[in-house]
């Protein structure tokens, strides 16, 4: 079997060739997306764009336990993340250690990622010592929306920017292997990504993060309407609706089965 990508090996990063990840929900995303990218992340974004939730709040550990097995199956070499959905991790470190440990025995993955800075510092810590890599996410932290008042851009008031900073070195300083910034304003995402001595990964973050991360279906153009932060690559959404229309059309105009498609008798 071919190795994977390590949490020590993303650690080492810092500084250098900047680390490519992308979520990946399934196994048919997971083989593509594990032919370029270092880490695939089963975001509780999965939630939103492949259940039609309001938020990631509904998502549950089960939920992030199918898709992370479909994922380590699809995939061979990239780091396989898993997010901790909302209520799995935050009450206390055993609380936490017990739910992540089930999503690693049970899919596979590499490592798991939790929302919170200073306040999920113990947390990270306690992880990290029995065994479980940790990635950190803070800024705009999604599962946080209701305590936030909506999916907001962290930073906007430069007197805040020392709390978003400590967040960054608490989870550097507790151990955590990187560290998404989700949300936070150009510069204060470049100052921390100089500042913090793990990998950052922006998304709405900076070009000077150690890595960027996209929610995959946003950046292939399955999004009608893409948030600001979101660089659309493909045309994915477009395709499958011509594809779709052309199968309607033929099933009507019943041109489809032709005689290559059906098992005629010899
Ligand atoms: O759930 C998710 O997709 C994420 C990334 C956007 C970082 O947490
Ligand atoms: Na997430």
């Amino acid at each position: 079997a071919t190795r994977r990508v390590t949490a020590p090996e993303i650690r080492s990063r810092k500084g250098g060739e900047p680390i490519v990840a992308l979520t990946s929900y399934h196994a048919i995303t997971a083989r593509l997306v594990d032919n370029h990218a270092d880490i695939l992340l089963v975001g509780d974004s999965l939630g939103m764009v492949l259940y039609a939730m309001d938020s990631t709040l509904g998502v549950s550990l089960d939920m992030m336990i199918m898709h992370g097995k479909a994922v380590v199956r699809g995939s061979k070499r990239g780091m396989v993340v898993v997010d901790m959905p909302f209520g799995s991790y935050e009450e206390s470190p055993a609380v936490a250690f017990r739910n992540a440990a089930r999503v690693m025995q049970e899919t596979g993955c590499g490592a798991v990622k939790i929302e919170g800075g200073v306040r999920m510092a113990e947390t990270i810590r306690f992880l990290t010592e029995r065994g479980i890599p940790a990635m950190a996410h803070i800024g705009l932290t999604p599962q946080s929306i209701n305590t936030l008042g909506g999916f907001k851009t962290q930073g906007r008031d430069t007197a805040l920017w020392p709390l978003i900073k400590a967040d960054a070195k608490a989870v550097s300083d507790a151990g955590a292997f990187s560290v998404v910034l989700e949300g936070i304003v150009e510069p204060l995402a470049a100052e921390i990504s100089r500042e913090t001595s793990i990998p950052t990964i922006g998304i709405g973050g900076s070009k000077e993060c150690d890595g960027q991360i996209l929610v995959l279906e946003d950046m292939l153009g399955y999004n009608p309407k893409p948030p600001k932060f979101v660089k659309v690559y493909g045309t994915v959404g477009a395709g499958i609706d011509a594809a779709v229309k052309a199968y309607a059309d033929d099933v009507r105009a019943r041109v489809f089965p032709g005689d290559e498609n059906v098992y005629l008798l010899k």
